[in-house]
């Protein structure tokens, strides 16, 4: 594992995805100030001062992308949550990979491939994670139910600290899970996951599914049913 610092970058995730051929597999990209960060659906992640943690993985696993790596982000959000158990942090899921605090959001997921031709060059796991900003900054955050650790915590986290235990932990079981699928995590992720049986509304690009949540399949999808049917959903986002 290579980690690349850098002081300020307009989005990690951009950064890693331009230079994805120069950067070896597993190479770390974090930056202390992020200018246009970037999430799911199109929003936005902004740089709302304090020390907050802003990083991507570049992962380059195979030459071909393989259905398993939709499911790294969900790894990703089971990695963190045990994280902050060690910090007497009890925090959930949304699926598929939004990590909360009492339903506060705490941690934002993105991953983007990088597909050139035929050819997959690689992909990027991008997390943006809340650790020292107070409650004043959190407020201007668009995403108004929003925490931080140190807010939680009523103290400050060592970044350099938090960023270590992330990657060490994320790449633990990496290769394990890239061969089990997310089976290898489907038992933790559900007892995370904070959707279950609820009223959820998704949105999927311009379409929005309401209905309950039933279940989460052994491929990380989301299985919702209205007074007619049931739907499986592969993406899009719990609102
Ligand atoms: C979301 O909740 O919509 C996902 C947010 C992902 C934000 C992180 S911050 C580091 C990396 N660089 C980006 O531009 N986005 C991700």
């Amino acid at each position: 594992m290579n980690i690349i610092c850098l002081e300020k970058v307009d989005s990690t995730n951009t950064y890693a995805k331009t230079n994805i051929e120069k950067l070896a597999d597993k190479t770390i990209i974090h930056t202390l100030r992020q200018t246009n960060g970037h999430g799911r659906l199109q929003r936005t992640w902004i740089d709302i001062g304090g020390e907050n943690l802003f990083l991507s993985i570049v992962l380059k696993p195979s030459n071909e992308y393989k259905e398993v790596y939709s499911n790294l982000t969900q790894y990703l959000s089971v990695v963190l949550v045990k994280l902050l158990k060690e910090y007497d942090i009890n925090a959930q899921i949304k699926w598929p990979n939004d990590v909360l605090i009492d339903g506060k959001k705490v941690a934002g997921i993105l991953s983007e491939s990088v597909i050139q031709g035929n050819n997959f060059k690689g992909m990027v796991i991008g997390i943006g994670i809340n650790i020292n900003t107070d409650k004043k900054d959190l407020e201007k955050v668009t995403d108004k139910d929003a925490t931080s650790l140190s807010v939680e915590l009523n103290k400050t986290v060592d970044l350099k600290t938090f960023l270590a235990q992330l990657t060490e932990g994320f790449f633990s079981k990496y290769d394990e899970f890239l061969e089990k699928g997310f089976d290898y995590i489907k038992k933790d992720y559900i007892n995370s996951a904070c959707f279950l049986d609820k009223e959820v509304c998704v949105q999927m690009f311009n379409e929005k599914k309401s209905g309950i949540a039933k279940s989460v399949t052994g491929k990380g999808e989301l299985v919702i049913s209205d007074s007619e049917k049931e739907f499986v959903l592969s993406i899009g986002d719990i609102l």
